[in-house]
């Protein structure tokens, strides 16, 4: 089958480095003499053809650009029960050969499944949160353990100064990668995620055992979703909003005020709450994401231009390679827990 016209959509969470794909793409694909159409609002544009024309000219100037030129929602199709039907409908009106969904676990999921019914997609992986399957790196990462990282100095000469403990919540729904690399690299003093469900305890003795050999503030870093460990029941996560989104998700959020609060009780010591949130998401990419994102949105294009439908780019030991769409599926990439340990010699 000749590839004549490729549609490109961005999905879920925005991050920075997602220009830098989309272009990418266009021009990898413009070497062949491909079109490319950009899908507006992740799966939304293909439910209501909402779409713009990306030629050289509209790609030119964005690789440094955050946030994405063709926009994103959460949008599902599988919650509409003619979503798919309408979909793969659009895709036939937009007259395309096949599409790069670039996404997160969500967008992919619903890449994976439309694949099985018979639409030719591949997959480019983003998300700030590190911890979708089938890659070792996904975009946007670098980016926010970057400036949470640069947060944390910030913090840390503050903290120094009130002596105070200052707790900063970054983001990370179901793995706590941006908290263990920008705490690794900011040196927090105690670092908390999913991965690991803590006790308010254990976290006030390390504070104090810090305070005895005479340091005087400390630093936390907790990921949102990371949980407290109940004396009786079930590790507890701490939500925003109970309102789920398309894709079942709740907003979560709130976990370093609870943390404050509990801490004050425990030690006696004043302290204060940081929320990252969309600080992470936001602006430029890091040389680092902007080199990520052309290499996987180069190898995009090439899997639809050779029909290697049904796959995602991806990166495994630093070489570029594919993963199934099949294979992430319901699986989540949680923090390295020998990682987790050497971040732990710092602890206290
Ligand atoms: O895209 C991932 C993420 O940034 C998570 O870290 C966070 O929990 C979530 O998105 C926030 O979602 P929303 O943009 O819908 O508020």
């Amino acid at each position: 089958m000749t590839i004549k016209r490729v549609g490109i959509l961005t999905g879920g969470g925005d991050c920075p480095g997602l220009n830098a794909a989309i272009r990418a793409v266009v021009r990898r694909l413009d070497k062949d003499g491909v079109k490319a159409l950009g899908i507006l609002g992740g799966w939304k544009g293909l439910m209501n053809m909402a779409a713009m024309e990306l030629t050289l000219n509209s790609v030119s100037g964005i690789l440094v650009k955050g946030g994405t030129i063709i926009g994103t929602s959460r949008t599902n199709p599988f919650k509409d029960k003619d979503g798919p039907e309408i979909v793969k409908r659009n895709f036939g009106n937009f007259n395309l050969d096949g599409l790069i969904a670039i996404g997160g676990e969500d967008t992919l999921g619903v890449a994976a499944k439309l694949f099985k019914e018979g639409m030719p997609i591949v997959g480019v992986p983003k998300t700030i949160d590190n911890d979708l399957w089938g890659t070792d790196i996904t975009i946007g990462f670098d980016t926010a353990v970057t400036i949470a990282t640069e947060a944390i100095d910030r913090l840390h000469t503050t903290a120094e100064s009130h002596n105070r403990v200052i707790i900063v919540e970054v983001m990370g729904r179901h793995a706590g990668w941006i908290a263990v690399e920008a705490g690794l690299a900011g040196g927090a003093d105690a670092i908390l995620i999913p991965e690991v469900p803590f006790k308010v305890s254990d976290v006030a003795n390390l504070i104090l055992r810090r305070h005895n050999r005479g340091k005087n503030f400390s630093i936390i870093v907790v990921s949102e979703g990371a949980k407290i460990q109940t004396e009786t029941g079930e590790p507890m996560e701490i939500l925003r909003d109970t309102e789920l989104d398309e894709f079942g998700h709740v907003q979560l959020g709130g976990i370093g005020e609870m943390l404050r609060v509990k801490l004050k009780e425990a030690t006696g010591f004043t302290a204060r709450v940081t929320i990252l949130g969309y600080i992470q998401r936001g602006g430029e990419p890091t040389a680092f994401d902007r080199i990520l994102a052309t290499r996987l949105g180069v190898k995009g294009a090439e899997m639809v231009l050779s029909g290697k439908f049904g796959n995602m780019a991806a990166i495994c030991d630093n070489k570029i390679t594919s993963t199934p769409l099949s294979e992430l599926l319901g699986k989540v990439r949680t923090v390295d827990l020998d990682l987790y340990k050497i971040a732990e010699v710092f602890f206290g």
